[in-house]
Order: structure tokens, then sequence, then C-alpha cells
């Protein structure tokens, strides 16, 4: 009911859209400092479930490592939230996997710096989709 870092974000290191199973999206920008994220914010046009997990996985999110961001999963999402609806679930894992994909960008972004400024089209024109047997 009181949904947190929502919206986009001015200059941030890495940028991410992900379309869920359900053909909902997430985006999710991060801000990263010497390997740990400290500041990340979403927007979806998903559901109800998906914003509350959107806002669980950023919060989870803030001031871990990447690799410690990548044991958020939408297990826990569910566990932090309290449960979700039995045929919610999946909007739980468009929010874990989105987050793991941008860890992905940013580690690559970090060997190819040179690629950023490129980026933004790609994603917009081309989102990462979540298969059915990642949304598990
Ligand atoms: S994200 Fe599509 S139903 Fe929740």
């Amino acid at each position: 009911m009181d949904p947190r870092n929502i919206g986009g974000m001015e200059k941030p290191d890495c940028h991410v859209e992900v379309l869920g199973t359900c053909g909902d999206n997430m985006e999710l920008w991060l801000k990263v400092n010497n390997d740990t994220i400290t500041d990340a914010t979403f927007t979806t046009n998903g559901c109800s479930a998906t914003i509350a997990c959107g806002s669980m996985m950023t919060e989870m999110a803030k001031n871990k490592t990447l690799g410690e961001a990548l044991t958020i999963s939408a297990k826990r999402l569910i566990e932090e939230l309290g449960g979700l609806p039995e045929d919610h679930t999946h909007c739980a894992g468009l929010a874990s996997l989105t987050l793991k994909r941008a860890v992905i960008e940013y580690t690559n972004l970090k060997k190819e710096p040179w690629k950023k400024p490129y980026k933004e089209n790609e994603i917009r024109n081309n989102p990462f989709r979540v298969n059915e047997l990642e949304a598990e």
C-alpha cells in the first residue's frame, strides 16, 4: 500500500527493462559504487503484486554488493512480503530477474563502458524477455 523507490533516475550506472511471461514489464535503474548498490528505483506497467515486489526488491537491493543482490530470489521476495496470491508468484520472478539482469548489465558495462551510450536504444527496442523456465 506504500510502494517505495518508484520512478526513473538521473544518470544511473545501469538501466534495464525486462518483460515478464505475462507480458508486463519492469524497468530498473541502479547506482553502484565500489560494487555496492547505493540506490535503486523501478517502474512497471504490471499488477499491484508487481509494484509490491519491485518496492521490496529495490529496498532489499540497496546497500548490497552486486553478489549479494544476486541472492534476492523470487522466494525471498515473497517471504519478505508475507506471501502473494498463488496466481501472482510470477510477479516476484519478474522483479528478481530484473535485478539479476541489471547486475549482469552493470558488470558487462564495467568491462565495456564505451557501449553505455548505445544501450538505451537497445533497451527500448529489445527488452530482455523472461522465459517460462527462468520465471519459476
Ligand atoms: S506482472 Fe503481470 S500479472 Fe503481475
